[in-house]
């Protein structure tokens, strides 16, 4: 007999997601993304997101179907993001997964976001080691985690304290005059440009922060020097080397995170690493990873980039764990935690 199909859906933020995954196979991940629409406000407006998704919900659920060429009569488990998000996006996505588990009359189970953003590497590269660290990083979360079994609760070891990863590469983009989401037109930018420019600061990595925020991480100081950084060169009516500041402020993001994710991994003594969230997707982030890991004899997981990003694969991969392992199924009362 084949393995369960499961029906993942995803709308914690401004992406409408609907995966279709059997054991670790991925059979379809369709996405439409509201994020033309938040791109004059340089941010994603809560109800403009929650009106896209129910715009969205049903014909990219269709769109899935099509592609796994399934019925929804196939599913045997349907899989929703529960938390953290924002409310009225949550809320869409789990009326729209009880509606279906209830009329197909099958197990509904309401996963965590950041969970699913690991499981999903499930996906690609087989079982998940465990233990392992996890290092997420996107626009709403940066978290070290150390994840013993990823269907029960993982352990955050250290997070930002003021903003996330993304939320910084976004930040600084705007500085620059790049467009939102700024996080993937700094990647492209700072290829052309010299990392070494200017030396900008490694929050949260002088010795005296070692005991209260061993596997925190910190990025507005950094985001004010870069803003500092950019006025005063502009003041002095020379252009700004956008390029040049792009590689330095990517450099400085990158160097602080692969070595408290490395670190983590040495302390735990843990071999494995697996990253997941938008910021996975930076090239620079992989390579250093990459480099940083074989130096230290850790395996390093990523997934590629497309599903690293917000995605329905994601958490049809979390609930497929969860079927696979035998955990209880959510109460139909299920309710939404927001952020
Ligand atoms: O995981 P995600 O799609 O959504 C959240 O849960 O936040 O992450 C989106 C974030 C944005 O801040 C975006 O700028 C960033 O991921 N991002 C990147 C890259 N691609 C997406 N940041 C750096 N380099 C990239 N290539
Ligand atoms: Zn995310």
């Amino acid at each position: 007999m084949s393995e369960p199909l499961v029906l993942g859906i995803e709308t914690s933020c401004d992406e409408t997601g609907v995966g279709l995954v059997r054991g670790t196979t991925l059979l379809a991940d369709e996405v439409a993304s509201s994020v033309d629409e938040h791109v004059r406000f340089g941010g994603v407006v809560p109800e403009i997101a929650s009106r896209a998704h129910l715009e969205a919900i049903i014909p990219t659920l269709e769109r899935a179907c099509a592609k796994a060429g399934v019925t929804l009569r196939d599913v045997d488990a349907v899989a929703v993001t529960a938390f953290p998000g924002l409310a009225g996006a949550l809320l869409v996505g789990v009326a729209s997964a009880k509606a279906l588990a209830l009329t197909l009359g099958k197990p509904l189970y309401g996963v965590s976001h950041l969970s699913s953003h690991v499981a999903v590497d499930r996906l690609v590269h087989g079982e998940l080691p465990e233990p392992a660290i996890a290092m997420l990083v996107s626009g709403g979360h940066s978290s070290i985690l150390r994840v013993d079994d990823i269907t029960a609760e993982v352990v955050t070891l250290g997070a930002t304290i003021d903003d996330a990863a993304g939320e910084a590469f976004d930040k600084v983009a705007r500085v620059l005059g790049l467009p939102f989401p700024g996080g993937p037109w700094i990647d492209r930018v700072a290829r052309e440009g010299d990392a070494t420019y200017v030396d900008f600061p490694r929050g949260l990595t002088a010795t005296r922060d070692q005991a209260d925020h061993r596997f925190d991480v910190s990025f507005s100081g950094l985001k004010t020097a870069v803003a500092r950084w950019i006025k005063a060169r502009e003041a002095s009516g020379e252009p700004v080397p956008v390029a040049n500041v792009a590689a330095s402020f990517q450099e400085a993001v990158v160097d602080v995170l692969t070595a408290k994710a490395v670190a983590a991994c040495r302390e735990e003594n843990i071999s494995h690493l697996i990253l997941g969230g938008g910021v996975a997707a930076n090239s620079r982030l992989r390579v250093m990873a990459q480099e940083r890991c074989a130096a230290a004899g850790i395996q390093l997981r990523v997934p590629p980039a497309r599903l690293c990003t917000d995605n329905g694969a994601m958490v049809a991969s979390m609930g497929a764990a969860l079927v696979a392992r035998g955990r209880p199924a959510s109460d139909f009362g299920l309710s939404i935690r927001p952020t």
